[in-house]
């Protein structure tokens, strides 16, 4: 997906500099992906990582944190020429964020060469530092010259849609977007690519893709983890803003999209956005029957007692931030009019999985009737998108037998053979970042268009609200053939749930 003018400067130097070296998402995703496409031999010579961090670290302290970061995954590579080549790339630059002079000694440790060079500015930092990032680049020139440098935004992008626009504004006074590569890394994961295939390259699948054979979709993104160490910027944003209004709007755009023109940047995002402004909106008074947020309780998991959210460390004791989410959309185009698209996500639930299932439509003609078949289920295609990578399609095949009986029976193909392992996500989008294809990267009407719709749910959901939330809809989502376990306890507007894993 890449065009060919933005991929001009491939062959220059690059340099590669995280905020945040030290943080979260550097330690369990960006340093582990750029590792393995060093293995991969997928990264440039020219390539310098830049480690920016507070932490008053030497370049040696640095290397010996990588070795002990990557050490869980990697262990059998951490010896040898790959990992001595791979510790060669760093520079360490100790700093503060909110510090000009801090940015000056790092425009001084970036390559000599880096002049004519392209620059890659990571944020992989609290939101709340965005802005002076940001500032303090402009202020030494770093976003110069502007058609090399290039700044990596994480999700959320901004909390709400007057602070996404405020960001916008302040990061197009010093950067054009081209530069901007706002990431979801879930554009990133293997099956959301595949679907595009799936959908576009398959004459039997696309003809039904409609309201005429499509009955509902789902998009669950269920996760048994807790909040980790992340409650400084989870407590803030919550599941709403944390994953729903990003990751599962973006699955739900790929599931919706009309096909692109052509596999471009531009051409794919101009789909993405018809489909973000073909939302019905949700009215206020409509809002508790199409959206409902939950907490989850303490309880266990595999027999271990495991904390509620509330005594998560450095979680407000009151805290009705919702680690639950769940949202019916409608589409009003004419693809989708009348077709419901269940979002649904949350932390600490029953299993680990990610999963798009579309349900067709029951068959018009009852040529059944009266005989045991008359309730025939309706077929679905689910989209596996983790653990597994696959896809499964369930129809109606008779029993063996004197009586017409069926049975469901299940196709179902993964989408990696058995020697082939997927790339992560953030493996392919740092190597876009660098290469320079903006495809998979969220423009900012994107974004804009997706707060419009979750701005008034955030607003009717999350403060002043002294009544219960429990509406049929919440039962539906929760309660139906792919559910999770289910809200137990209620507590003010909060539905709380309790940690439930099967083993
Ligand atoms: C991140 C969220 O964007 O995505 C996390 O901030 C979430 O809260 C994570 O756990 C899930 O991503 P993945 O790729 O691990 O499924």
């Amino acid at each position: 997906m890449n065009d060919p003018k933005e991929r001009q400067s491939e062959n220059l130097p690059c340099s590669f500099v995280i905020f945040g070296a030290t943080g979260d998402l550097a330690s369990s995703k960006l340093l582990p992906a750029l590792f393995h496409l060093e293995v991969a031999t997928r990264l440039a010579e020219n390539l310098t990582i830049v480690a920016f961090s507070r932490r008053d670290w030497t370049l040696d302290s640095w290397r010996e944190h990588l070795r002990t970061m990557l050490a869980d995954e990697a262990k059998d590579k951490l010896e040898g020429p790959v990992f001595e080549h791979f510790l060669a790339r760093f520079r360490y630059q100790q700093g503060d964020l909110n510090d000009v002079e801090s940015y000056r000694a790092l425009a001084a440790n970036l390559p000599t060469e880096s002049a004519c060079s392209r620059t890659v500015f990571y944020l992989a930092i609290k939101p709340a530092d965005f802005t002076a990032v940001i500032q303090n680049l402009e202020a030494v020139k770093l976003n110069q010259p502007r058609g090399m440098s290039r700044v990596v935004i994480e999700k959320p992008f901004g909390e709400d849609l007057e602070s996404a626009q405020v960001l916008n504004r302040l990061l197009h006074q010093y950067f054009d977007e081209e530069q901007v590569y706002r990431i979801d890394h879930f554009l990133g994961k293997e099956t959301v690519q595949n679907l595009l295939v799936f959908r576009f390259a398959n004459t039997l699948i696309e003809p039904l893709w409609n309201r005429n054979f499509i009955d509902h979709v789902q998009i669950t993104v269920a996760e048994s983890i807790g909040i980790e160490k992340r409650a400084d910027y989870y407590d803030r944003a919550g599941a709403l803003r944390d994953m729903l209004q990003n990751h599962l709007m973006q699955l739900m755009t790929v599931v919706a999209m009309e096909p692109p023109a052509a596999l471009e940047a531009d051409a794919l995002r101009d789909e993405k956005v018809k489909v973000l402004r073909s939302i019905r909106p949700i009215a206020k008074r409509a809002i508790h029957a199409h959206a409902v947020r939950a907490q989850y309780a303490p309880g266990n998991i595999d027999g271990q007692a495991v904390v509620g959210y509330q005594q998560e460390e450095n979680v407000e004791a009151n805290s009705l931030t919702e680690t639950f989410v769940a949202v019916k959309f409608y589409i009003d185009n004419w693809r989708w009019r009348g077709v419901p698209f269940y979002l649904r996500t949350g932390k600490r639930l029953a299993k680990q999985t990610s999963l798009i299932a579309i349900r067709f439509r029951h068959p018009p003609q009852q040529l059944f009737r009266e005989t045991p078949l008359e309730s025939i289920a309706p077929n679905w295609v689910l989209l596996s998108i983790q653990p597994e990578k696959s896809m499964r399609l369930e129809i109606h095949v008779k029993q063996p037998g004197l009586d017409m009986d069926t049975r469901v029976m299940q196709l179902n193909a993964s989408f990696l053979k058995t020697d082939e392992q997927a790339l992560d996500a953030y493996e392919t989008l740092l190597l876009d970042v660098i290469e320079g294809d903006r495809s998979l990267f969220i423009r900012f009407d994107e974004v804009e268009w997706a707060w419009r719709v979750v701005d008034p749910i955030l607003r009717c959901l999350v403060p002043r609200c002294a009544g219960v939330i429990y509406s049929q809809l919440s039962r539906d989502i929760l309660w139906d053939r792919y559910c999770m376990e289910a809200p137990v306890r209620q507590r003010r507007c909060v539905e709380r749930y309790n940690i439930v894993k099967r083993a």
